[in-house]
């Protein structure tokens, strides 16, 4: 590609390539090895006669910048008047973001690996079906070749939207067609999108206390505030909304990070409240397609009569987060908003990933894999609360939980300093959870860990945590 080189005026001409290119290699914009434009495109391109280039090209070889191979053409050099590089010397911008990003942290938890890897919201990369994933996606470029040379429909490509509907209709019972699906980038997409459609700045959002943080974040940055609601065994704890919420979020199937289903009662009282309060609910059903329980509670969408229930869909724990496809079942009195703030946001997901999801469902794949993925947690499940039980439970409460990846524990009597004190000991033993307090938005978080068993195998599980048990006695 050819390096930008700005000309203005027409003074010393040779002097500006000069300087230009020399500034160029010093920062390291153009690297060692690299290909310097031939003199006569870049004469053609900054309207110069190619003896001003070629001057500067001179010039340059001269001091050692460039060496020039005949016939093969103008290289930087890889020699000593590089020892002098800088680094390039942006002065630094006056343009400051609004204070509500100092707050937000980007995501650390997923930089530190380790051999007994309890972290949640990672599912075993592994059990990815990557052979049937590469035929589909090729499958998919080929359609493309030939078509889809134009932005495609925001709500998602119809063969997904039909392929979700149809695996939401078995899976969880819910009714819908394609043209109830929007289909998005992960579930904080969807977040986003559907904040932007259902609240103005200023309202506010019930969320559950505690709670998966991003969608937190996310609200706060839209000026929306954010009220967090205790949550128990039952789930969210709904005689505790206060009024005036005109939206709540909610994760029933298997609250997170506590691992906790919410009961059919309580799920009855959320929907009259919401009904009483005139407020929408956002279910949040990232995980329950792995279970290992009784039959699991009808989603809060299936419930709803009164189109108050916005279900959110993500293929991040069934296949891969980094697929980052999930997808809305929107009450048709949104759709059309729905469908314009996601063209706002992003017009459209790529319609690779989505073609080649489409035809993985369809082909009955999904489903294949969902069936052994779940076989496998449900042994790595087992294994956790067999061992937890054996080695942990002088220390530790496991929440009862048949749902998902992870599952979660109340210290008996350690503080919440006391378990910080353990996380930090983890770190020299090769493990790593998470902080049950790191996910507290009140002023009381609980003391506890959480457990992913999504990137461990169930083999190493036992030996994860007798080392977490030495974290606690020394
Ligand atoms: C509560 C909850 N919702 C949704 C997701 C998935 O988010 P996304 O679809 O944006 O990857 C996660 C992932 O960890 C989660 O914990």
């Amino acid at each position: 590609m050819a390096i930008h080189v700005s000309l203005v005026g027409r003074k010393d001409l040779k002097g500006e390539v000069y300087r230009q290119l020399r500034a160029a290699i010093r920062t390291g914009q153009l690297r060692p090895g690299e290909h310097l434009t031939p003199s006569r495109e870049l004469a053609q391109a900054l309207a110069v006669s190619r003896s001003t280039v070629v001057a500067a090209y001179d010039r340059l070889a001269a001091e050692g910048f460039v060496t020039t191979q005949p016939g093969a053409g103008t290289f930087v050099s890889e020699g000593p008047a590089h020892a002098k590089r800088e680094a390039r010397r942006r002065s630094d911008s006056v343009l400051r973001s609004r204070p509500v990003w100092n707050a937000i942290e980007l995501p650390t938890a997923f930089d530190r690996p380790a051999r007994f890897d309890f972290r949640t919201g990672i599912p075993d990369a592994s059990l990815f079906p990557h052979q049937a994933w590469r035929r589909l996606v090729a499958r998919a470029l080929r359609v493309a070749e030939k078509a889809e040379r134009v932005y495609q429909h925001p709500a998602g490509q119809f063969s997904l939207r039909s392929a979700i509907a149809h695996h939401v209709g078995i899976s969880r019972g819910i009714e819908a067609s394609a043209d109830d699906i929007i289909v998005t980038s992960g579930t904080q997409q969807a977040l986003d999108i559907l904040a932007r459609v259902l609240l103005s700045p200023g309202d506010r959002i019930a969320v559950e206390d505690p709670g998966y943080e991003p969608p937190r974040h996310l609200f706060h940055s839209l000026g929306i505030r954010v009220i967090g609601v205790p949550v128990d065994q039952h789930g969210l704890v709904v005689d505790a909304l206060p009024d005036r919420i005109r939206a709540v979020y909610v994760t029933p199937s298997h609250q997170y990070p506590l691992g906790v289903t919410m009961s059919l009662t309580r799920r009855r009282a959320l929907l009259a409240w919401a009904e009483r309060n005139d407020a929408a609910i956002i279910e949040d059903d990232y995980d329950s397609e792995f279970r290992f329980g009784d039959r699991p509670l009808d989603p809060l969408q299936t419930l709803d009569t009164r189109g108050r229930v916005i279900y959110v869909g993500s293929f991040s724990k069934t296949l891969l987060p980094t697929v980052r496809l999930g997808f809305v079942v929107a009450p048709r009195s949104l759709r059309l908003a729905i469908q314009k703030a996601a063209f706002i946001s992003h017009w459209h997901a790529p319609t690779l990933t989505q073609n080649a999801l489409a035809d993985l469902i369809e082909s009955g794949e999904f489903a294949r894999h969902i069936r052994r993925a779940n076989r496998i947690y449900r042994d790595r499940h087992e294994a956790l609360v067999n061992a937890a039980s054996r080695v942990l439970s002088d220390h530790l409460e496991l929440v009862p939980s048949t749902t998902g990846l992870h599952v979660a524990a109340l210290a008996r009597t350690a503080s919440v300093k006391q378990i910080d004190t353990v996380f930090s000991r983890a770190a020299q033993a090769d493990l790593i959870f998470h902080r049950l307090s790191a996910f507290a938005i009140g002023g009381s978080p609980r003391a506890g860990i959480v457990l992913g068993y999504g990137a461990i195998p169930a083999e190493r599980i036992p030996e994860g945590l007798r080392r977490l048990r030495r974290c606690f006695d020394s």
